[in-house]
């Protein structure tokens, strides 16, 4: 467990890697061994699953998620949908590595709970990352480097890369326009992200469904931006409420009294896209 308020901003080798060593040998690891100490009490209350069986994935949690994996979080808005992971994961965010796109200045100005949040999740051990474009993941992550001076190892790659939301915000009117650059964000975030991807990983997109998101062709976008490397595995709704503490932000920022606060927008009509590699 990280120190309180120790700051780590790069992925750490340890417990986490051991115990998807061990995993892969065969099956879930110890607690002893794993790193994750699984009767630890955490903030968030008795430190029981509150998530049983997500129907749709067949997992204890839901979309699948789980405190083995590798997490990439990418274009987080006020970082409430990796602080969830990190309360499903019981207080534990060593697997976590959480990113947004604005620069750390920002971010504070743009969402005021930000800061209470980026501390709680660095707490349970997450890296934060600030300043990361989806389009060049190899770069924001520091990976970039370590690829030019001594190749990636399976290690480095991620076994989930999610993306919740993605709006370029540019506030663009004319609706051909605004398509089209939000499938640029799209197509460059899939081509940054399959080069990160572990060979058995998935790649999450959540999108609000409807008119103009539905012509985005996201699935268009994945197939042609991974030069067919990606195939859709599956749609599946996305219930915010899985997600303990998650609330959606908009790219513009959050103000008091006139953004809703709680889910409504996204409530009842979206859907996550998984994605993995063709084998
Ligand atoms: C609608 S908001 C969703 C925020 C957050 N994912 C959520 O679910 O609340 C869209 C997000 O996409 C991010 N974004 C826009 N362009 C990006 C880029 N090139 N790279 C990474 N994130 C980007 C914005 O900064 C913003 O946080």
């Amino acid at each position: 467990m990280a120190k309180k308020g120790r700051r780590r901003d790069c992925p750490r080798k340890g417990g986490l890697q051991q115990a998807q060593h061990n995993a892969k040998k065969g099956g879930r690891p110890s607690n002893k061994s794993n790193g994750i100490n699984k009767k630890k009490k955490n903030n968030f209350g008795s430190g029981k699953k509150k998530y049983t069986d997500d129907k749709e994935t067949g997992s204890m949690l839901p979309l699948g998620y789980d405190p083995l994996q590798r997490i990439l979080m990418v274009g987080e808005g006020n970082f409430s949908f990796s602080r969830a992971l990190v309360r499903l994961f019981e207080g534990n965010g060593f697997s976590l590595l959480a990113s947004c796109f604005d620069s750390e200045e920002i971010l504070h100005k743009k969402y005021q709970d930000a800061k209470m949040i980026v501390d709680e999740i660095r707490s349970a051990g997450a890296f934060v990352k600030f300043g990361v474009d989806a389009k060049d993941l190899m770069g924001g992550t520091g990976l970039a480097k370590k690829k030019r001076k001594e190749g990636l190892s399976y290690e480095d790659l991620f076994d989930r890369i999610v993306f919740n939301f993605p709006h370029c915000g540019l506030g663009i009117k004319d609706q051909d326009k605004n398509v089209l650059a939000n499938q640029q964000l799209l197509e460059g975030f899939f081509r940054s992200a399959v080069e990160l991807l572990r060979p058995e990983g998935e790649i999450h997109v959540t999108l609000k469904s409807g008119k103009p998101y539905d012509m985005w062709n996201i699935v268009g976008s994945a197939h042609r931006a991974s030069a067919k490397k990606l195939v859709h595995s599956t749609i599946v709704s996305f219930k915010p409420e899985s997600f303990p503490g998650y609330s959606h932000r908009r790219t513009i920022g959050f103000k008091e009294g006139l953004d809703k606060a709680e889910n409504e927008e996204i409530e009842s009509r979206s859907r996550t896209y998984i994605f993995v590699l063709d084998k």
